[in-house]
């Protein structure tokens, strides 16, 4: 099993190489990742490439027996490039990003294009069949630090060609929009804007003022942009190796849609941080990412970057406690992971990320966290290979499209409607119960999946209507949610009766809304609402629960519908966890969906690998906890982790 670090030669005088490598080795470590910034130490003057002293890197860890996944160093330009060429992305405000940290160039910006070029294909051509190289990671975290969206020259040409080549023509497209509304119609597409900064917006603080379908497209075209640039690498790449070729994605971030990006990648990897300067994540939180990631290919993946250290820029979350960096490790194989890179090897005392420590410190000395590691490593060499390959056993799927989460962030409803947390709060009450569920595109909808979640899916093509009609008719059980089929694929509102196409799957009408900022009880112990709910009338559907005050008092809150051999739940309002737990529960029951009870603050995931099921317990507290599995009662030690294999326990 791959079991590695990230590796940053440049940052060391050559004679350490040798000191590293061999701990690397001792630490049980297999593999580095390597160059993914070294721009400017590979091409240190335009067109003159040094891979003399990466030669010498790679030799080095060869020698210990460590192989090498080799980064395209695009993300950070040498000082040569930008003192030449203009490739600063521009902000909404037209000002450049400037120079002194990374990821500031514009993904259509044709000099960053060309030098990007130039540098893949140099060193495509010259590491592409290197017996030590055994794979590649493109770039790094595209749209982080907020990089997504630039407002250059470049990205409005570029877009109006978009634009061009989806609507054809200016008429379509402004009757598309409605662009009719305060006399917004283009006579070209060259003429279009880019939704940045406009005579609205320094009074409405986040609130965008642009048409809603700009907006959305502008979303897609961004992400596309990107998605273009990730191609135009994995292509050149392809022409001289045949080693697979990954992106290290970023977990729940949303700006790009993962899906699409996924298409150009062999496989997926990505970087946890599970305690950091951003945030401290949940375990729950920590799980769904790596299903997210799962769901990017429906296969799965790697972690290219693994906390190892105490980390933040300018301060830090807490250091990983004893025990925590195996149970972690555990943690994303349980969830599909079948190979671990730690992020770094050892802390740089220069630079930016001084804080950012490593399984080694500035002084270089292995300690906690490297002997804990090493010791994880042995027993990857002994298990890992019971989750190569290995396939989830669920039956149950929440659907998260990239698309309706920005036609909600567009357009948010109310202030306290949040998509992501929405999903996640599907996602945790599955958790709990311990369905294990997938999370994924709506590409994944399959008879596979005995219930499919799809929470304000608020973007319903004619295509997706017949495919969640069929999977219903077939015996599914299907989840909705308020603001469910409220838009089309232009992100207009739809002029259907709510919950639009949904409508006849659901059984019911969502007569009126209402988002005051009131608490209002739902029957059968549900709980109370505070943000969001739809007031249903039952048409074929039977009512599940009520409101119980307002002028809706009475009036359904959820209802469920017979659909040929499947059922619709319609879940008109926003619900607390315990209620929710209680909802899932009861739909988990109803459809025969599979679960295994867990204490909170445990996960107890089952997987398949070449014909034998097992199941991973997962203690996330720093207290014991007693699972009882397979019959059994098995108690975990504080941050502990048993497998429980058929016919062994
Ligand atoms: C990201 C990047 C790394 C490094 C770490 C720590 O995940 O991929 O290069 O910057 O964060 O900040
Ligand atoms: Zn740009």
């Amino acid at each position: 099993m791959i079991y590695g670090v990230d590796y940053y030669p440049e940052h060391w005088d050559s004679s350490e190489w040798r000191s590293h490598s061999k701990l690397m080795r001792e630490g049980n470590f297999n593999t580095v990742r390597i160059a993914e910034f070294a721009w400017g130490r590979l091409e240190p003057r335009e067109g003159e490439f040094d891979f003399s002293w990466l030669d010498e890197a790679i030799s080095v860890l060869a020698e210990e027996g460590i192989k090498v996944i080799l980064g395209t160093p695009t993300a950070s330009p040498p000082r040569w490039l930008v003192n030449k060429y203009d490739i600063y992305m521009r902000d909404k405000y037209g000002r450049p990003r400037g120079y002194g940290s990374r990821r500031e160039c514009c993904s259509n910006n044709p000099y960053y294009i060309e030098r990007s070029k130039e540098i893949v294909t140099a060193m495509a051509q010259y590491y592409g069949k290197n017996p030590n190289v055994i794979g590649w990671q493109i770039d790094n975290e595209f749209g982080c630090h907020d990089t997504t969206h630039c407002y250059c020259e470049h990205c409005k040409k570029a877009f109006g060609s978009w634009l061009e080549r989806k609507y054809g023509d200016i008429k379509t497209f402004n009757k598309t929009y409605g662009t009719v509304f305060w006399s917004h119609e283009y006579e070209s597409f060259d003429d279009v804007i880019l939704p940045a900064y406009n005579s609205c917006e320094p009074t409405h603080g986040d609130i965008r003022t642009h048409n809603p379908s700009l907006d959305m497209d502008f979303m897609r075209f961004s992400s596309d942009s990107w998605i273009a640039y990730a191609k135009m690498q994995t292509a050149i790449i392809r022409r001289f190796s045949d080693r697979p070729i990954t992106h290290n994605l970023m977990g729940h971030f949303v700006d790009i849609d993962y899906y699409k990006l996924g298409e150009t990648l062999d496989f997926v990897s990505w970087d946890n941080y599970i305690e950091d300067q951003w945030a401290s994540h949940t375990y729950e939180e920590v799980s769904m990412a790596h299903e997210v990631m799962r769901g990017v290919k429906d296969k799965n993946f790697w972690i290219m970057e693994e906390q190892s250290g105490p980390c933040g820029w300018d301060v830090m979350g807490g250091t990983p406690r004893p025990g925590q960096l195996r149970l972690w490790v555990y943690q994303a194989m349980a969830h599909g992971c079948e190979g671990m890179v730690y992020f770094r090897f050892k802390a740089a005392p220069f630079g930016m990320e001084q804080y950012w420590y490593g399984v080694l410190d500035h002084d270089g000395i292995p300690r906690r966290r490297y002997y804990e590691l090493q010791k994880t490593g042995e027993e990857m060499q002994k298990w890992g290979h019971l989750f190569q390959n290995a396939q989830t056993v669920t039956d149950t799927l929440i659907v998260k499209s990239y698309e309706t989460g920005w036609s909600h962030r567009i357009k948010r409803h109310t202030s306290g409607f949040d998509y992501d947390g929405i999903v996640h709060s599907y996602y945790r009450a599955n958790n709990h119960l311990g369905t294990n569920p997938a999370v994924g595109s709506e590409d994944m909808i399959s008879d596979k999946y005995k219930v499919v979640y799809m929470p304000a899916y608020s973007i319903v093509t004619g295509t997706l209507k017949e495919k969640l009609e069929n999977y219903v008719r077939n015996g599914g059980t299907l989840v909705l949610s308020y603001r469910s089929g409220i838009r089309d694929e232009y992100n207009n509102m739809t002029t259907l009766t709510l919950p639009g196409k949904l409508r006849e799957l659901v059984g019911a009408t969502v007569e009126e809304f209402d988002a005051a900022s009131v608490d209002v009880k739902v029957s059968g112990g549900l709980g109370k609402s505070t943000v969001w709910r739809d007031i249903l009338s039952a048409d074929s559907a039977e009512t599940v629960a009520v409101y119980d005050s307002e002028f809706y008092k009475g009036s359904a809150a959820v209802t469920v519908n017979k659909f040929g051999k499947g059922k619709v739940w319609y879940i008109g309002c926003d619900l607390e966890d315990d209620a929710l737990y209680k909802l899932v529960k009861r739909i988990s029951d109803d459809a025969g969906a599979e679960y295994i009870p867990h204490p909170v603050g445990t996960e107890a995931v089952k997987r398949i690998s070449d014909g034998k099921e097992y199941t991973i317990l997962l203690n996330y507290t720093d207290t014991p906890q007693t699972v009882s599995c397979g019959g059994a009662d098995v108690t975990l030690v504080a941050y502990g982790i048993e497998i429980v294999m058929k016919g062994i326990l």
